[in-house]
């Protein structure tokens, strides 16, 4: 599907428009902890933390889409204790909000090469998704052993293939086309993408789907943000003029 890059909805309290879809990179777990003299898991455990409010948050909210950054495919290269720790995580996480997501109409997606990941992980990941499968409250959309260029590489593959074969004409190829092929094939791109933890980049991280997203860079470590932090970003946000290229006087006039 391709992007309605209007779509917004009411903010419930304020009466500003929420973000329909919000893409996260959670990042200063790992400093957190080393703050506090602790092992880097114990900072993403508190993170676990902090995906359960910013998740129940969001859906209060209204938003649609909400897109989590939880493992990219570079995080393979740390530790083999970290890796296994975050699935363990990752796998508890989803053992445990089940009952919750079924309650409050969330619907689990992800994007990313799954294949990869740990079998018992697969497992959880795919019985989750189908049991959340008719949930239409928000979805939860989790980006595991994602890369934005493999993931664009992979779409293009694809793309050349069909052409190949004679199914897709490369004439006729569209933006539409490309989304098509994508992990996100079917969401709206993302409005709003936050950075927490203090780094001003986007790490890999839906290169393609961001093109035209509001970008929040904040200080505050991941297990620190919480509902008031997201709350503050989600009002940066409604004070924003989203122009796509128009004149603001365009804009207002609509
Ligand atoms: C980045 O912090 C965070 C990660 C690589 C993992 C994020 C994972 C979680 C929050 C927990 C599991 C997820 C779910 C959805 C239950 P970092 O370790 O790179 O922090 P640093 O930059 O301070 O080292």
């Amino acid at each position: 599907m391709s992007s309605d890059k209007t779509a917004t909805v009411e903010k419930q309290d304020s009466g500003g428009p929420v973000p329909r879809h919000v893409a996260i990179i959670m990042d200063g777990n790992g400093r957190w902890a080393e703050e506090r003299h602790r092992p880097r898991l114990f900072g993403h455990r508190a993170g676990v933390d902090s995906v359960r409010e910013i998740v129940e948050c969001a859906r209060t909210l209204g938003i649609d889409f909400l897109t989590l950054y939880a493992f990219s495919t570079e995080n393979w290269n740390r530790p083999e204790g970290e890796v296994s720790g975050l699935m363990g995580l990752l796998k508890n996480y989803l053992q445990a909000e089940l009952t919750t997501m079924l309650r409050n109409g969330v619907r689990l997606q992800c994007i990313g090469l799954l294949q990869s990941l740990p079998d018992d992980v697969l497992d959880i990941l795919q019985r989750t998704i189908e049991e959340t499968r008719a949930c239409t409250g928000m979805t939860l959309n989790l980006a595991l052993n994602y890369g934005g260029r493999s993931e664009l590489l992979s779409a293009m593959k694809e793309i050349a293939r069909q052409c190949q074969e004679g199914s897709l004409d490369w004439q006729s190829l569209t933006e539409s086309t490309i989304n098509d092929h994508l992990f996100t094939a079917g969401q709206p791109d993302p409005d709003f993408l936050i950075r927490t933890g203090g780094e001003n980049r986007l790490s890999n991280f839906l290169l393609w789907q961001v093109s035209y997203a509001e970008l929040y860079f904040t200080e505050t470590k991941w297990p620190d943000f919480r509902k008031e932090q997201f709350l503050k970003a989600i009002e940066s946000f409604s004070r924003r003029q989203r122009r796509f290229g128009k004149t603001g006087a365009q804009i207002a006039t609509g």
